[in-house]
């Protein structure tokens, strides 16, 4: 579940704890290990412990227990300036009474570089982020994403090998946001640097990342690519927390290595892949993605389940449909389809069958 520290990562945690007041975790053995050039993203809600994962490898804060190596090396007594590290945050942090370009010549003056070696470098950071015509210019006088790109390109500019970002888009508007995420993933790709980026929001985590570490409680819950991520969530959290999710609850009446029957509240029985579940007799959260579910008998797949459900209400989304249903005692039940030529609208109050693919369908932990 946990990445397995290697040899040869970038970036590695071992066994860490981290406590800030001697009795409670706020990490609990964090294992996770980078390879170069990769973009991993900690995802997680607020107080997970993202923040102080970052700040232990940034040499902000030490670990309790634990290792934490850059290259194979331990860095537990490096301090943070010697760890070569670029930082972005929410907050910007520029300074405001220098210079775009005053600020990202500091932390080459802090590096003890020549005023001419400054110049070429600044140059060039100030043009990997299409701002070089903005040198003289004050923050005060940027708007937030120009702002938000000149800390990257300060970040950047004494061109570290990793560079750990902290929600650094959650104070600009959508659209912004979303060009600015594009903008952070091709120029780290394209610059070959390992990133290591936090965040709260998971379309911001699912789009720019070559895996996803999902934090609660201050463990890894899953770490995986976008991708598996959503279509294998390995607990009930992790398939809450990402994406949309239906979820329905019953019991284990037969379980094999790749398949179970779970009889649902209402006494219907479905078949479902066993993910964490272990025995007959122990409760589960079956887990369903909505656009798994099908309503047209034609269009269901060889091997299909089907189950009765009410159609409660029915809302048009231009590009897809969106229809709740009351399935096995659960109102919130959602199924979505694509808004098709031949696509059928439901009417509320009707009574329809719905069916998925087992392989669809997860046995879930029901905590
Ligand atoms: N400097 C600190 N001193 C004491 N407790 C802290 C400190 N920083 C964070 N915490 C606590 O540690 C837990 C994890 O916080 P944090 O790492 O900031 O989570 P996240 O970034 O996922 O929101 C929270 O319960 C928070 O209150
Ligand atoms: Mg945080």
């Amino acid at each position: 579940m946990d990445g397995q520290a290697t040899s040869d990562a970038f970036v590695a945690f071992e066994r860490v704890q981290k406590s800030y007041d001697g009795e409670t975790l706020v990490v609990k053995d964090l294992n996770l290990s980078m390879p170069k050039g990769e973009f991993l993203t900690m995802l997680g809600p607020s107080g997970s412990g993202k923040t102080t994962c970052l700040m232990m490898l940034a040499g902000f804060e030490t670990a309790t227990y634990g290792e934490i190596k850059l290259d194979g090396v331990s860095i537990n007594n490096i301090p943070p300036h010697k760890r070569g590290i670029g930082m972005v945050f929410q907050n910007y942090a520029l300074f405001p009474h220098m210079t775009v370009a005053e600020n990202l010549s500091f932390p080459l003056e802090v590096r003890k570089m020549g005023k001419s070696d400054r110049e070429v470098k600044v140059k060039r950071a100030l043009d990997m982020v299409q701002m070089g015509a903005f040198g003289g210019r004050r923050p005060s006088q940027l708007s937030g994403g120009q702002q938000q790109r000149i800390a990257l390109a300060r970040a950047l500019v004494f061109e570290p090998e990793l560079v750990l970002m902290d929600e650094p888009l959650g104070a600009l508007d959508k659209q912004l946001r979303e060009h600015m995420q594009f903008e952070i993933t091709n120029l780290a790709h394209s610059l070959g640097i390992t990133v290591v980026y936090v965040t709260h929001d998971q379309t911001e985590a699912l789009t720019m990342s070559d895996r996803v570490a999902v934090f609660n409680d201050g463990r890894i819950q899953q770490l995986d690519p976008p991708d598996v991520l959503y279509e294998q969530p390995k607990n009930s959290f992790v398939a809450q927390f990402i994406g949309e999710n239906n979820t329905l609850e019953g019991v284990i009446t037969e379980i094999r290595d790749d398949a179970c029957v779970v009889r649902l509240d209402d006494g219907q029985e479905i078949d479902a892949v066993p993910i964490n579940v272990h025995k007959v007799g122990e409760r589960t959260r079956v887990s369903i993605r909505p656009e798994r579910v099908e309503f047209n008998k034609e269009r269901l797949t060889e091997g299909a389940h089907t189950i009765k459900a009410e159609v409660l209400e029915f809302i048009y989304m231009g590009d897809i449909f969106r229809t709740r249903l009351r399935v096995a005692g659960n109102d919130s039940f959602v199924i979505k389809t694509r808004n098709a030529p031949d696509q059928v609208r439901l009417e509320p109050g009707s009574q329809i069958e719905i069916g998925w693919h087992p392989r669809d369908c997860r046995a879930l932990d029901a905590d």
